[in-house]
């Protein structure tokens, strides 16, 4: 072992890690070389201080104080409010201040799905992905407000290179591929029961991908502050991959989070059901925060009000407006999001060297989320949305939030805009698809019929 490798060595016995050289004989010079490189990447005091926080702390006996967070309603909204929010959002719009961020990281597991979940067909007739959709919202967008937005997609060395080779084979939809710029979150350790790490192999650990949330440190190490600063940008729109129904940079949202001075906002709509797996706006010992679905307990997610109806009824939709500098902070570390630990199976080196797959959870991962951001912000803000209008997310292989339920409320949306225009359809069930370079949303559907009828609606509907 050469000097940098005694080091590592030695650091990871001190922290009781030492088993991760178990195999190191038998390893040939190749994977010695990868072992280290991966244990070099490791910041082992972070490790340290999750394994002692999340190992050794007991859970807290109760909850802290919970209220329904305030949020802005989306029916008997004040107008003008409205109309200020908007023309302040198309402003900033229009001035190319706004980027857009979309999280891609994830593995897709629910839904079985190996490739990058953004690569997955979803609109109605045409067939067209999750990523090819948003571009082709971003193009609609760019060409209204006469701006250059870019788009960030974060990516995890899991799907990084297969992103990316998507995108070069798509030519990036029709956008310059200067201005889709992928970065890469970072990856963190999964440990054992007692705070080991797990292996993958006899010459790897386990990594996976360290949450969503790690993408304010992802965004400071690929140097997008400056790069976003030198476009101008000031404010980002965030989203998930998954949800085909998002209304990226709505003007509306994006003029309200300004004209509030807010640093971070979100979208929510009304919970289906108390189990729907959304998290739930609150205030949590009266700061605003998304308690996770995984974490809230059952008390909490039935809880009534007096009228009868579900008391924290506000469900995350994960869309939100950031002020650029207060990423900034986040990925500079001058504020902290927190670590949650989730438990889970871990396919691992067994104690006789094997790869075995767990029936049952074996490991701790860690993750931060992006919402914590919440309680760090000096003024959040939370806007209530029409869910059939906004939210059709793509999780499960079958049943709800699947690909047929989104297929099903986009047509459902094109035939109420169709509708809404003055086009009778007389099947209640077609499935409609309404291209966003044909028409960004029902107002320039209306517009655009009542200008030029149908003529020519049939191909670029369907286009
Ligand atoms: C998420 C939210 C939940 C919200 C719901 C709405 C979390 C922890 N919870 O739940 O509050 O109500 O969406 O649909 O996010 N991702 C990464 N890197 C990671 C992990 C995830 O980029 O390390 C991305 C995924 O690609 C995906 C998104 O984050 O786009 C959400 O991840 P997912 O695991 O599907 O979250 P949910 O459990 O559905």
């Amino acid at each position: 072992m050469i000097a940098h490798e005694e080091e590592i060595r030695r650091n990871l016995c001190d922290s009781d890690q030492g088993h991760v050289f178990a195999y190191w004989d038998e390893l040939s010079a190749e994977e010695k070389k990868s072992l280290i490189a991966q244990l070099s990447a490791i910041d082992l005091d972070q490790v340290n201080r999750l394994i002692e926080i999340h190992l050794a702390t007991p859970p807290p006996a109760e909850l802290p104080s919970l209220q329904p967070g305030p949020v802005v309603p989306v029916e008997g909204n004040d107008p003008g409010v409205l109309h200020r929010a908007r023309e302040r959002g198309e402003q900033a719009l229009h001035e190319g201040r706004v980027a857009s961020l979309v999280v891609a990281g994830g593995q897709a597991t629910r839904l079985g799905f190996d490739l990058p979940k953004g690569s997955f067909p979803i609109t109605p007739v045409t067939g067209k992905s999750l990523f090819q959709l948003h571009c082709e919202k971003i193009i609609a967008l760019r060409r209204r407000y006469g701006s250059t937005m870019p788009l960030l997609v974060l990516v995890s060395p899991h799907n990084h290179q297969a992103t990316r080779d998507y995108f070069e084979q798509k030519q990036y939809f029709g956008l310059p591929p200067e201005d889709v710029i992928l970065f890469e979150q970072g990856m963190l350790p999964a440990v054992d029961r007692d705070g080991r790490l797990l292996m993958a192999s006899r010459g790897q650990i386990f990594l996976s991908p360290d949450g969503h949330g790690g993408v304010f440190r992802a965004m400071a190490k690929a140097n997008l502050f400056e790069e976003m600063a030198g476009r101008g940008i000031e404010s980002v729109f965030f989203f998930q991959v998954d949800n085909p129904l998002a209304k990226i940079a709505d003007p509306v949202f994006m003029g309200y989070h300004l004209e509030e001075s807010a640093e971070v906002s979100l979208k929510v709509v009304r919970k289906r059901e108390p189990a729907e797996k959304v998290g739930i706006y609150v205030l949590e010992g009266g700061a605003p925060a998304v308690l996770e679905y995984s974490d809230t307990p059952a008390e909490v997610r039935e809880a009534q009000d007096e009228s009868g109806q579900l008391r924290y009824w506000a469900g995350n939709i994960a869309i939100h407006a950031f002020h650029l500098s207060f990423m900034e902070q986040l990925g500079r570390e001058e504020k902290h999001l927190p670590y949650h630990m989730a438990r889970k199976k871990v396919p691992c080196i067994d104690e006789t060297g094997e790869l075995s797959q767990p029936s049952e959870p074996n490991g701790i991962k860690f993750e931060s989320y992006v919402f914590d951001s919440l309680a760090v912000a000096r003024k959040a803000v939370a806007m209530e949305v029409r869910r059939h209008e906004e939210f059709s997310p793509v999780k499960n292989r079958t049943g709800e939030d699947s690909p047929a339920t989104a297929v099903e409320d986009q047509s459902h949306l094109f035939r109420s805009w169709l509708r809404d225009s003055g086009i009778l359809v007389e099947d209640e069930n077609a499935q409609v698809e309404i291209g966003p370079l044909f028409a960004l949303d029902r107002d320039e559907l209306i517009r655009k019929i009542r200008e030029d009828g149908l003529r020519g609606a049939r191909k670029v509907l369907l286009d």
